[in-house]
């Protein structure tokens, strides 16, 4: 029996406020092996943020736990990283140096560093922006230099929280195809991918595996294996079956 990556067991989250507590995960639990591509969708202010932010271990759970390769999840791991829906670049550094930022507690050598970082930005589509700062770069390619970052360091889990969603409709498009290309390539590191959406088409096109989330204080109500191959095609019937499956459960959800 293969082992899983990442295990959720019980996990619970509420926000205090004075004598008033806010339920906000009720209880999720899952299991995520290698090689999948996993997507989390749900309505707007479930909580899927807060999810990912205790996967990643930048908040922590008010019970349950998070195990990654079978040790508890309390702080950041080594192997995971991020991808930000609003980018989260320092705007005083330049691309590069924003990417380097994710090796600053690596003892490799500058040069090192350095050559790798160039390599990255490269594979992202930057190769001529390296020394661009953020405020000089649209939204596609802040968005690259988000993803050069967190693919930097070798994570073997990439954790991403609405990474397209901030960007126009042909630009996030163009820039799912390319990362799922570079992920399901094997081009990279990365074993494990956990995506946070909230559109179904998008998350039709690049999922092996969709969890639907429930409305506040949330739950899973559904963990959907797509077995459709790779480009899933929008005029087939089963890309209709599952999209009207999707709004079905997320309209429940909403309601
Ligand atoms: N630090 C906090 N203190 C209090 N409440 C919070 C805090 N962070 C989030 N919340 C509340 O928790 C709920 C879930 O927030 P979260 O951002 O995780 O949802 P989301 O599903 O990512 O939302 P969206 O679809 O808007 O991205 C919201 O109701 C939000 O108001
Ligand atoms: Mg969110």
């Amino acid at each position: 029996m293969m082992k899983p990556i990442l295990e959720l067991d019980n996990v619970r989250l509420y926000f205090s406020k004075g004598r008033f507590r806010t339920e906000i995960i009720k209880d999720v639990s899952f299991e995520a092996y290698k090689d999948e591509f996993v997507s989390i969708i749900g309505p707007s202010g479930c909580g899927k943020s807060s999810l990912i932010r205790i996967i990643s271990g930048l908040l922590q759970s008010n019970g349950g736990e998070v195990l990654y390769n079978g040790a508890e999840v309390l702080s950041p791991p080594r192997g995971m990283s991020l991808v930000f829906q609003d980018f989260a670049l320092l705007p005083w550094l330049t691309a590069l140096e924003n990417v380097k930022l994710a090796l600053s507690d690596s003892n490799e050598s500058e040069e090192s560093k350095e050559r790798r970082c160039k390599k990255m930005l490269q594979e992202v589509g930057l190769k001529g922006s390296a020394e661009a700062y953020p405020k000089e770069l649209s939204g596609g390619m802040k968005q690259r230099v988000g993803i050069a970052r967190a693919l930097v360091s070798n994570p073997e889990v990439l954790l991403m929280d609405e990474p397209f969603s901030s960007l126009d409709a042909i630009t996030a498009d163009q820039l799912r195809k390319e990362t799922h290309h570079l992920l399901k390539n094997k081009k990279t590191s990365v074993k494990l991918v956990i995506m946070v959406s909230h559109s179904i088409e998008e998350v039709i096109e690049v999922s092996d595996r969709i969890i639907v989330l429930d409305r506040v204080p949330t739950s899973i109500i559904d963990d959907i294996y797509v077995k459709m191959k790779y480009p899933r095609d929008m005029r087939s019937k089963q890309y209709f079956e599952l999209a009207s499956r999707l709004r079905k459960l997320l309209h429940s959800a909403q309601s």
